[in-house]
């Protein structure tokens, strides 16, 4: 096993840490007296370029004044292949490159120090490709079980998402390359994604949706954010005076630029007033066709292009000039830009960073993700880890010989190499072991079991000592199609919960023929799998874990590493036990398919379900180790607005391993509904066999307090909070309290 070098393992605070709490924003700012004296000198016009696209992934560039062009890339886990100047895809271009796990898997680490490791692969490499903004981390909450982007998200959990964010943003910032966190805000479906109307309370927008944009942008001083499609209370979310300018710019001092997403702009007035500064995209049919639509046109000029048909070009350039008292937020825009430009190494000859592709180091970044990420969700009887002494193993399912990197929309990566999980399996026993396979399954839009495949499937399954399954979701039927991603996949929200493709039917035939077998799902959220859990003595979940993935799911199914992995959403027994379906709009209002209300409110994930004592499948923060781990001496100690946990985690099993210790709260009265419990610390400490840990964590006022709408602040309301920490959300060890 390769492992990190120092570089890649630097702690998520990088050398510039800011002193704790505060806001990282301000190292923006340190250029402004160049950039004022440059603004001084560009024509209104200029100004106006810089303001907007000149091309699918490329924006502004003054060359008057020695000011290059900004050029953006997908994606959250990787760097996209080539996208050319309108749009297509480059011929030849050397674009293949690593294709990481995706930003679930790497939530399921709870490993902030991998979310630095991580970042700086995708800074590194975007650099290497020329690109100066990555768009990603991808940080919506993961609300909805059906929706189709959930791969590239991160968790149900506010605190979750803020402490593996900061430490993706400052591996990628590190690199000389800017992150663009996004969607902000409140783009938790692709249902109706460019045009629904998102209503929520002002509870739920600062106690669950805000929180890792918030610590994306404070901690970790992000450059970008990415507006979204929707409308957010009745205004589209780019160009929303309540979301950029009162919150993000003004209470949050956001010094960076707002870039919206490809065709999210809508209105020149809003977009010039409510703070979007870098106008992407345009209507996607416009951008299909020639660049040059106004000379195809007839248009004003042969040499306008489509670009400048943008709300925050020609149109933005008449109405300053009409209203010259825009002029000023004109140059707010422009010094955002070149704020980033500065902070990216872009200006006045500064030296840029070479980075690096496809290198062995980001390939063990990928593996160790992939290999913490893996989250074993049941062990019956101690299947696993499997013998590497078995005969013969048969390998079932269309997912082990599935390529992902390219599917899942605008994410997708051109993978250098892919290890499949047959491949992975094959690696690791080599010729010792008789592998079978059975591709069981069908990829295709007939979801009916094929009998004929299910009989071969269990005809492998009766030969073999031990059947690994691999199956689940996918991102669509053929990734070249954009209109073929049909579930884990931008544009789509999936038709259910379900296996599709008949699996559930299959592994019911396959757990009958053999009762040997470990099911290993892959996918983007979670998957109904009630009808066949119960007769399963091993489950693990693997996500999309990246181009080493084949490896790190046989490192950890044969135990060359023991998963440490923890669920960062909740998996229901059925879709209609979420929240988002139970007390929530999904997909809309009835009647009404523009207008969501979130009812569900601040009862999101396992604050749902732990309130409404609905059980779920498996918990938030549930993964199991091939060791056990003992729990002793909590203590609780008060201070005046926060507390110290301390406590000490025993590895009292035969084998080295890793386990993520959560601190929940419980306030135990309030004077309004608040969540059974809410995660407000966690650890992920390893440990050899007999070895104890004390873990010491503080719980600021942020872990007690809630979101008083009448006061419009925190407010933290004194009285008794209970102290929970666990190995997972329903697996409490110790218990404490304390009085504030
Ligand atoms: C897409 C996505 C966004 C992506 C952008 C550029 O529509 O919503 O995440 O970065 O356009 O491809």
């Amino acid at each position: 096993m390769t492992s990190l070098s120092t570089a890649q393992t630097k702690p998520s605070t990088s050398a510039k840490t800011s002193p704790a709490g505060q806001n990282r924003q301000a190292a923006l700012t340190v250029n402004d007296a160049k950039i004022n004296a440059l603004i001084k000198k560009m024509t209104l016009e200029e100004k106006v370029a810089m303001l907007h696209a000149n091309s699918a992934f490329a924006a502004g560039g003054i060359k008057r004044l020695g000011i290059p062009e900004i050029m953006t890339s997908d994606g959250p886990h990787g760097v996209r292949p080539e996208q050319g100047r309108d749009w297509k895809g480059v011929k030849g271009a050397n674009d293949a490159g690593s294709y990481m796990p995706t930003n679930n898997t790497l939530a399921s680490t709870w490993n902030p120090t991998l979310g630095y490791a991580y970042g700086t692969v995708l800074g590194s490499e975007a650099r290497f490709r020329g690109k100066d903004i990555i768009l990603g981390p991808g940080i919506n909450i993961v609300r909805a079980p059906l929706n189709g982007r959930n791969f590239e998200y991160m968790s149900e959990d506010p605190y979750l998402i803020s402490k593996m964010v900061v430490g993706y943003i400052r591996g990628v910032q590190d690199q000389g390359v800017s992150a663009s966190v996004k969607h902000y805000a409140a783009n938790n479906q692709e249902e109706h994604r460019n045009d629904i109307d998102v209503e929520m309370s002002e509870r739920a927008l600062r106690e669950i949706y805000l929180p890792g944009f918030k610590a994306a942008v404070q901690q970790g001083g992000a450059h970008t954010l990415m507006g979204s499609y929707n409308k957010f209370r009745g205004q589209y979310a780019t160009e929303n005076a309540y979301l950029m300018n009162t919150i993000l710019k003004g209470e949050w001092g956001f010094q960076g630029l707002v870039i919206s997403d490809w065709g999210s702009v809508h209105n020149t007035q809003d977009a010039l007033r409510n703070g979007t500064d870098l106008e992407m995209g345009t209507d996607l049919a416009l951008m299909y066709k020639s660049v040059d639509q106004s000379a195809a046109t007839g248009g004003p000029s042969a040499s306008r292009t489509i670009y400048d048909q943008f709300y925050l070009a020609d149109a933005a350039l008449e109405a300053i000039k009409k209203d010259k008292t825009l002029e000023p937020l004109l140059d707010d825009k422009v010094r955002r830009i070149l704020r980033v430009m500065y902070a990216t190494n872009m200006m006045d000859g500064a030296k840029r960073q070479p980075g690096a592709y496809n290198t062995k180091e980001h390939q063990a970044t990928a593996l160790k993700v992939a290999e913490e990420g893996i989250v074993l969700l049941k062990n019956e009887g101690n299947m696993l880890p499997l013998k590497k002494t078995v005969k013969s193993i048969a390998v079932i399912g269309h997912n082990a010989t599935r390529e992902n990197s390219l599917g899942g929309g605008s994410a997708q990566v051109k993978a250098k190499y892919e290890i499949t999980p047959l491949q992975g399996l094959k690696n690791e026993l080599g010729d010792k072991v008789n592998i079978t396979y059975a591709q069981g399954y069908k990829i295709a839009r007939d979801q009916k079991a094929d009998p004929q495949m299910i009989a071969e499937a269990v005809a492998a399954a009766k030969a073999a000592d031990v059947v690994v399954y691999v199956g689940g979701s996918t991102h669509g039927y053929d990734y070249t199609k954009w209109s073929d991603n049909a579930y884990d996949a931008e544009g789509f929200d999936k038709p259910d919960m379900k296996m599709p493709f008949g699996q559930d039917e299959l592994i019911q035939a396959v757990l009958k023929a053999n009762p040997n077998t470990v099911v290993v799902l892959m996918g983007g959220g979670p998957i109904d799998v009630s009808a066949w859990a119960g007769q399963t003595k091993g489950i693990v979940e693997a996500w999309y874990p990246g181009m080493e993935g084949g490896n790190a799911i046989a490192h950890v199914l044969f135990g060359d590493v023991n998963p440490s992995g923890k669920l960062p959403f909740t998996f229901p027994v059925k879709l209609e036990d979420s929240p988002a379906h139970k007390l929530g709009e999904y997909p809309s209002t009835p009647g009404n398919p523009l207008k969501q209300t979130y009812k569900d409110d601040i009862f999101v994930g396992y604050r749902y379900y732990d309130t409404y004592n609905v059980a779920p499948q498996f918990a938030f923060g549930h993964g199991l180790s091939y060791t056990t781990f003992k729990y002793s001496g909590l203590s609780v100690t008060p201070g005046s607005k926060s507390a110290t946990v301390k406590l000490t985690v025993t590895n009292d099993g035969k084998t080295a391993g890793a386990e993520v210790v959560q601190v929940y709260v419980k306030d135990e009265k309030a004077s309004v509904k608040r969540p059974e419990k809410e995660l407000k610390g966690f650890e992920k400490v390893f440990l050899k066999p007999g070895e104890s840990k004390v873990v010491t964590l503080t719980l600021d006022q942020n872990a007690f307090q809630y979101y008083d709408e009448g006061k419009k602040q925190w407010v933290l309301e004194p009285g008794k909070f209970d102290v929970l920490v666990g190995s997972s959300s329903r697996d409490i060890r110790l218990t404490g309290n304390v009085t504030l």
